[in-house]
């Protein structure tokens, strides 16, 4: 997909104070857990995420698929940690950089615009990485963990939440694709612990991340639900009832059993 495809997909999404987003965002979040976050991370998940990394002031990390930038801001501000997002999505780059310098975090938080399967960071140069709901996007995973290897120091943590799945209909496919104009390309639980030590990670941890999941999907189900209108306002009929089938066809599969959201910590070994 080009860059331009993916931007056109999540710049709805990522402008943050349209009216839709901000009514959909009060309704989940209010304004004391909203750090500019797209994705189910509440602050005190990203506070606790950051302390089992162990991240202090000497520290570099990586944000994969950063988005509009709050939780790598939230990060830096917590820790004292130095944090490079990188994201392919202009409106999202340019929401995290104006976020950086209103917290007065600039010269310690910064954004890159681009394809994070191309990893455009220099060898063994970055202290740890996290990629919060993004690995779905890539159809080739293992290019961007073998990216991440090479871009972290020996030893670096690498950090990664992402849906975990089995296998589903195409409809349901179809849904869970915003009404294919988001392609995902899943993988199982089995699936990741072989790509990450296919490509040199060593896994540490591997926390289910669902009961705090479902109740985020519904949350976010339930806004897109009673703002349809908003929604619709600024993104037409269509994208407002493709959001809603998303989620609807989400919370299907983890009551099903078939997804599930999975938190992986593993370090670079070699
Ligand atoms: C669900 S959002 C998560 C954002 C962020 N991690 C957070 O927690 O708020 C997924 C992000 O992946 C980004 N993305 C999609 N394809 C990408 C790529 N090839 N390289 C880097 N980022 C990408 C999207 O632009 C979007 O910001």
């Amino acid at each position: 997909m080009s860059d331009d495809a993916v931007t056109a997909r999540y710049s709805a999404l990522h402008r943050l104070d349209s009216p839709a987003n901000r009514l959909i965002r009060d309704t989940i979040w209010g304004r004391e857990n909203d750090v500019g976050q797209q994705s189910f991370v509440t602050p005190r998940y990203l506070d606790e995420l950051a302390g089992r990394i162990g991240l202090g002031a000497d520290d570099h990390l990586l944000d994969v698929g950063s988005g509009t930038g709050g939780p790598a801001v939230h990060i830096a501000r917590r820790t004292g940690c130095r944090v490079t997002g990188i994201d392919v999505n202009a409106v999202g780059v340019d929401a995290g950089t104006a976020l950086a310098e209103n917290a007065g975090l600039a010269a310690r938080v910064d954004f890159h615009r681009g394809d994070a399967a191309e990893m455009p960071f220099a060898d063994a140069s970055l202290d740890a990485a996290l990629s919060m709901n993004v690995l779905n996007v890539f159809p080739d995973k293992r290019r961007v963990l073998a990216g991440l290897h090479r871009v972290l120091r020996p030893g670096g943590t690498l950090a990664f939440l992402s849906g975990t799945f089995g296998p589903m209909d195409d409809a349901t496919r179809t849904a869970m694709a915003r009404g294919g104009r988001v392609p995902q390309h899943y993988d199982s639980l089995d699936g990741y612990r072989r790509m990450l030590g296919e490509t040199g990670f060593v896994i540490e941890e591997i926390t289910e991340y669902v009961a705090d999941f479902r109740v985020q999907m519904t949350r976010w189900h339930d806004a897109y639900l009673a703002h349809r209108a908003a929604v619709a306002a600024e993104e037409g009929d269509q994208q407002a009832d493709d959001h809603i089938a998303y989620f609807a066809a989400y919370l299907r599969l983890i009551d099903g059993g078939i997804a599930a959201n999975h938190l992986f910590i593993s370090t670079r070994s070699g």
